[in-house]
């Protein structure tokens, strides 16, 4: 196949940032994807629905006069989030989601819940609301091996509340292991699951591929083999319980290469090419339309976007950074390998 052409994607799970950062990611996802599910992780939080308004309205006020992008606002589980609050998000038709983060797993997660599992009046709030439950699924118990704090979630807390629930509405967000992508596929379809590129193309061997290499420390924290292949199966197999969620988190240079550095890696720029190269790697371009552009709009009840666009196929690596110095953001993929490019990929 020299080019194929498919459905303009959207991203259902990336973090733009705020102020300078958010104006030199932006134009990476706006140009490309056609919506995107936008983080909430900010410091401080994005709680309230009055933040989220604010915070849309500095991505929309970034944006190009005739960019059509839709930026899909969520709010930040935490402490002071009331039953009141979620159902003015579902009021809201620019709140598509609520995100939970356990307390201290990830970036700015520290007024996240500490247990899920304690929260019923809310999760019987979110379950009457309809609105998705986005799951950051890790466990923070301390004496939890790193590699292992998916699966003991997915175990102790997202199986039990799944079923506890019956009406709630999961995104099991950037899954890592065969086990969530086995609960995901066996679950019912009100249960779905996004998967980066970065899962899809790499081991955990890349974390330390001749020397430690901070540009492929994320969290989840990328797994085994038989893991990244159980991912590709599911994302290649045509179950539209999983779709595409880059989880493209950028960090500048200074704050990855540090003692103590930050997890993320900043994929906006070539997703959609790397997706495709898994794709492609496991004889699957058929089924990338799908993953990309069909799956994710269906779960979240939105209709596909209208315009498409082209892969063009020549071999060649992606761009390495964006930016010089400790400020530059560098790129996953940067110098590998990729077969498909989106043709005309606007405004960057
Ligand atoms: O690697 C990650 N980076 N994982 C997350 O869950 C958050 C993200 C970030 O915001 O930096
Ligand atoms: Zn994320």
């Amino acid at each position: 196949m020299d080019s194929i052409e498919i459905t303009r994607p959207d991203d259902w799970h990336v973090h733009l940032r705020d102020g300078d950062l958010l104006a030199r990611v932006l134009p990476y996802t706006a140009g490309r994807f056609g919506r995107a599910v936008v983080m909430p992780n900010l410091d401080p939080p994005v709680i309230r629905v009055e933040d989220a308004l604010r915070y849309r309205a500095r991505i929309l006020s970034l944006l190009p006069e005739d960019s059509a992008f839709e930026p899909l606002m969520t709010l930040y589980l935490s402490d002071e989030t009331t039953a009141a609050e979620i159902e003015a998000a579902a009021r809201s038709s620019r709140i598509v989601a609520l995100k939970f983060y356990p307390q201290g797993a990830t970036t700015h997660s520290a007024r996240g819940l500490r247990d899920l599992a304690d929260h019923h009046r809310l999760l019987e709030a979110i379950e009457r609301s309809g609105l998705p439950l986005l799951v950051h699924g890790e466990t923070t118990a301390p004496d939890c091996d790193v590699f292992d704090r998916e699966r003991r979630f997915l175990e102790e807390t997202l199986a039990p509340l799944v079923g506890d629930f019956q009406g709630l509405r999961v995104v099991f967000e950037h899954i890592t292991t065969a086990e969530a992508a086995a609960f995901v596929s066996e679950a019912a379809s009100r249960v779905a699951a996004t998967i980066t590129p970065q899962h899809l193309l790499l081991n955990r061997n890349a974390l330390f591929e001749g020397g430690f290499r901070p540009h492929h420390y994320c969290v989840p924290v990328l797994k085994r083999e038989r893991d990244r292949r159980a991912l590709v199966s599911v994302a290649t197999s045509g179950d539209p319980s999983f779709f595409l969620g880059t989880d493209s988190a950028p960090h500048p240079r200074g704050a990855k290469q540090s003692a103590c550095g930050c997890a993320g890696i900043f994929n906006a720029p070539i997703a959609i090419e790397a997706y495709a190269e898994a794709f492609r790697r496991a004889g699957a371009m058929d089924r990338l339309e799908a993953f990309a552009s069909h799956h994710g709009p269906a779960f979240y009840g939105l209709p596909r976007n209208a315009d498409r666009i082209r892969l063009e196929r020549r071999d060649g690596p992606g761009p390495t950074r964006d930016g010089d110095g400790a400020e530059s953001l560098e790129i996953f993929w940067a110098g590998e390998k990729l077969t498909y490019h989106v043709a005309d990929p606007c405004r960057k």
